[in-house]
């Protein structure tokens, strides 16, 4: 696909059939994620590809609102930031990662959607969203989540973007 169709084409989609997604289409998905490039090339980013159903269903809880849509997805990946290694990077090595994720996701026609985890609650009382995804998925604690990402082939349909808002640009000064 043409990459100002990609773009326009990409939308977050959040409901999704029973439909299973092959190994293959995950290998591409994940090595685009890693494909992305890094702070100081640092490789700070990690992901953890889940596909159980009954781990997705419990991970749908990792956030208050915004991540239900985890339970019904075909698999997941949450990407996790070595904090130690990029302190002052990981946020954006992971956040690269993400949305080269979510672009190869659209060429492949699955569709897939962003949940921010970073500074957020889970639906347990107190309980943060990434220290609830780590009792789940057992990262260590120099790990910092990002988001987890939901894959699945599309249960809606979206329009593309056209409404690009120019006054957000400025040239030369503000
Ligand atoms: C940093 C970031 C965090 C997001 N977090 C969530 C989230 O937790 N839950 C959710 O349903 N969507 C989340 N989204 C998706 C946005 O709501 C979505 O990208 C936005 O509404 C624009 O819609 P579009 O992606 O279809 O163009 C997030 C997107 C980004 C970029």
């Amino acid at each position: 696909m043409d990459f100002t169709k990609l773009i326009e084409k990409r939308r977050s989609i959040r409901k999704y059939t029973d439909e299973n997604i092959s190994d293959e289409n995950i290998e591409k998905i994940v090595r685009a994620g890693l494909l992305a490039p890094s702070s100081r090339n640092l490789k700070s980013a990690e992901l953890i590809v889940i596909k159980d159903k009954d781990t997705l269903k419990k991970l749908a809880d990792v956030k208050a609102s915004g991540s239900q849509m985890l339970d019904g997805a075909a698999f997941a990946v949450a990407v996790i930031g070595d904090s130690e290694k990029a302190v002052d990077a990981w946020i954006e090595d992971c956040s690269l990662a993400l949305i080269y994720m979510q672009l190869a996701a659209t060429e492949l026609g699955i569709g897939s959607c962003w949940i921010q985890c970073r500074k957020r609650a889970s639906k347990k009382e107190g309980l943060g969203s990434e220290a609830f995804a780590r009792e789940i998925l057992g990262f260590p604690e120099n790990y910092s989540l990002e988001a987890i990402m939901s894959f699945g082939m599309p249960a809606e349909e979206k329009t593309e973007i056209t409404d690009i808002d120019d006054s957000k640009v400025h040239f030369e000064k503000y």
